[in-house]
């Protein structure tokens, strides 16, 4: 007889190859005419320059950039220096290669910048803990903290910073895996963590990630892509339009810490349930607008958590006519409009304040400390899993 835990990995890996099946087996056909497009829309570009500038040896481990590319012109790069993603390009109204994340050019800068979350995998959890401490099972935990008070995005030692093992990779996809240590930045358990990246022939990168704990344990685990739609380095986000699928959303403290209840969006800047330019209301009144500094804020998804990835976002910048789609399992996401940005220098140009807006999906912030939010626990012996798709397709007005 199959004993629980063998039941439950068994279970999980038929869900695993039962979604890969599933979302990634979408759409293959191209023609010669779009091959064609796709090597051209990627000059301008020197992949194989760019990197060797990733390649380096970090703590005994390689580090590498792996360049996907699909039929129809998309370019996603993606580090396992912190399982980032560093470029992701797509043609715009006119033909255009547009990289539309933030990022470097080179691992050097990346280490220069140990808080620069660009493109990085966050975890363990994404968002922050109150005064980095919770309590699983009545024991104590204190994490690491690097936010004022609070511990934000996994500590300054997160998976945002630590090399990935290369599980395997192809012309258009990869899959990357990190054991994190019993301990490691304060949380318990030793922590199996994989994530394939995945570029389809439809525009969508898709992003897929599983872990395991030998000990009972919190994860929340997202991508946090600094987007912007005109190009990265092409001045402010405030005239993209965003719409998200949420009634509600997570008010929060001046420590940017969930107050604990859910907030009804209607009247308010956060009603985004029709597409408004996200800096429409940016300088409205709002006391949730003036705490956050703008837009830094969980929102609800009207569709809770799922077990295939839904629709919950689109965003659209009439500028380059490209529109962007989110589609997760998650039941949360935070929308971070860049109050913090400052005028670093990146890839292409400087990153001014509110250049980038981020859609990262996640159970939300200090859920270990809320009861009443959606649990964050993982059991030893279960698999934690989430899908997330960023889409990207051009729209005329
Ligand atoms: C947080 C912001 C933070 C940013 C850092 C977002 O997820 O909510 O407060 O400044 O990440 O990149």
């Amino acid at each position: 007889m199959i004993n629980d835990k063998y039941f439950l990995v068994l279970r999980n890996s038929i869900k695993h190859v039962l979604f890969l099946l599933c979302v990634f087996g979408l759409g293959w056909s191209c023609t010669k005419q779009e091959e064609q497009q796709s090597s051209q829309q990627t000059e301008g570009n020197d992949w194989n320059s760019i990197k060797t500038a990733f390649q380096d040896t970090l703590n005994g481990k390689e580090t590498d950039l792996f360049v996907l590319k699909n039929k129809k012109g998309v370019v996603v790069t993606i580090t396992n220096y912190g399982a980032r993603i560093v470029h992701m390009v797509v043609p715009d109204k006119t033909g255009k290669p547009t990289d539309v994340v933030l990022g470097y050019n080179s691992l050097k800068e990346y280490l220069d910048s140990p808080s620069a979350y660009y493109g990085a995998l966050i975890g363990r959890y994404a968002n922050r803990i109150a005064k980095g401490a919770f309590e699983i099972d009545g024991i104590a935990y204190q994490l690491a903290k690097n936010n004022g008070n609070n511990s934000l995005h996994g500590g300054p030692g997160g998976l945002h910073n630590v090399v990935w093992d290369v599980v395997s990779s192809t012309s258009n996809s990869v899959e990357l895996l990190y054991t994190s240590p019993d301990g490691e930045e304060g949380y318990p358990g030793n922590l199996d963590i994989t994530v394939i990246y995945n570029l389809n022939d439809e525009h969508g990168l898709e992003i897929y990630y599983q872990a395991m704990s030998d000990k009972k344990t919190v994860v929340n685990l997202t991508n946090h892509a600094y987007f912007n739609l005109n190009g990265d380095g092409s001045g402010d986000i405030n005239t993209h339009v965003l719409q998200i699928d949420a009634d509600e959303y997570t008010p929060v403290d001046s420590t940017l810490i969930p107050l604990g209840e859910h907030e009804k969006v209607d009247g308010t800047p956060f009603d985004f349930r029709a597409p408004t330019a996200i800096g429409q209301r940016i300088e409205d009144p709002d006391a949730q607008l003036q705490t956050g500094g703008g837009y830094d804020h969980n929102f609800v998804l009207k569709k809770g958590q799922t077990d295939s990835p839904e629709k919950v976002a689109t965003v659209f910048s009439p500028k380059s006519g490209i529109q962007m789609e989110v589609y997760t399992t998650e039941p949360g996401m935070q929308f971070y409009g860049g109050n913090f940005m400052n005028g670093l220098q990146g890839k292409n140009g400087t990153y001014e304040y509110r250049g980038a807006f981020c859609l990262e999906t996640q159970h939300f912030p200090d859920s270990p400390n809320q009861p009443s939010f959606p649990s964050t626990i993982l059991e030893v012996g279960d698999v934690w899993e989430s899908a997330t798709i960023y889409k990207f397709m051009l729209k005329t007005e």
